[in-house]
């Protein structure tokens, strides 16, 4: 089955660097039949423009402005991104959550600046460690989702996906298991179900994202409830990065 594989850049690379690695990447994974998006920093996006526009490879932001345009000095909004060919952009991920204190309320304001602007948006949910051994895992993903996903209609979510990173598993290399991770996505469905409808909650992607690398890949991407994984630290090694790219089920 055809999956999707994101890859997260985070503050990582040059864009010199970058556009070699686009390059390698492209011819690296030709024939893939896996959705592949790649996220670098916004300085890359001419690059990414020039690479990968019209090749099999998707790309898009890590963040974008809530506002449209305006006095937001060292802002970049939606339009401008989209201008470079961006497909996709990130919104809500755990470090704009946690350092640049993005509370739901304008997470879900960028959801709605992205979707108006053409993008297509993934959209970062998970709970820290503390609320997890608290047991309230399952109540704070709902939360964010509610809230997240308030206002924005059920036709839009066909551009949305839904990444499940819990925070303790973000660049720790601690592995979630197959079991919790199957367990929040039925609870992340069910929330889209109540919150839209069955089909809703049934057509909707969910990727896994939280040291995903060489040793828990294959065992996440066979797993049909899993629509495919969101990567940091490993999509910076373009050998392994295609090795996963390259995983076709
Ligand atoms: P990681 O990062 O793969 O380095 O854990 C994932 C992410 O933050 O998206």
């Amino acid at each position: 089955m055809k999956k999707i594989i994101i890859g997260n850049f985070k503050m990582n690379t040059t864009p010199s660097e970058f556009k070699s690695y686009a390059m390698a990447l492209a011819t690296k994974t030709k024939g893939t039949k896996n959705d592949v998006i790649v996220c670098p920093p916004y300085t890359h996006l001419g690059t990414a423009k020039q690479i990968l526009a019209g090749s099999h490879i998707y790309y898009g932001a890590q963040n974008i402005s809530e506002e449209e345009s305006g006095a937001f000095t060292g802002e970049i909004s939606a339009s401008m991104i989209k201008d470079l060919g961006a497909e996709y952009v990130i919104v809500g991920h755990s470090e704009r959550r946690g350092k640049f204190k993005e509370n739901d309320k304008v997470v879900n304001k960028k959801i709605k600046t992205a979707l108006a602007n053409g993008l297509k948006v993934i959209l970062c949910v998970g709970e820290n460690l503390q609320t997890r051994t608290n047991k309230q895992a399952a109540m704070f993903v709902k939360k964010q989702l509610d809230d997240d996903l308030k206002g924005i209609y059920e036709n839009e979510l066909e551009s949305v996906i839904i990444a499940y990173e819990p925070i303790w598993a973000i660049g720790t290399g601690k592995n979630v298991t197959v079991t919790e991770i199957h367990k929040m996505t039925d609870l992340i469905r069910k929330e889209i179900e109540y919150l839209y409808s069955e089909k809703a909650g049934r057509g909707i992607n969910i990727v896994y994202g939280g040291s995903v690398g060489l040793t828990n890949y294959k065992k996440l991407l066979s797993n049909d409830f899993l629509n495919g994984v969101m990567i940091g630290n490993i999509c910076l090694e373009i050998d392994n990065f295609t090795l996963i790219c390259r995983e076709n089920y």
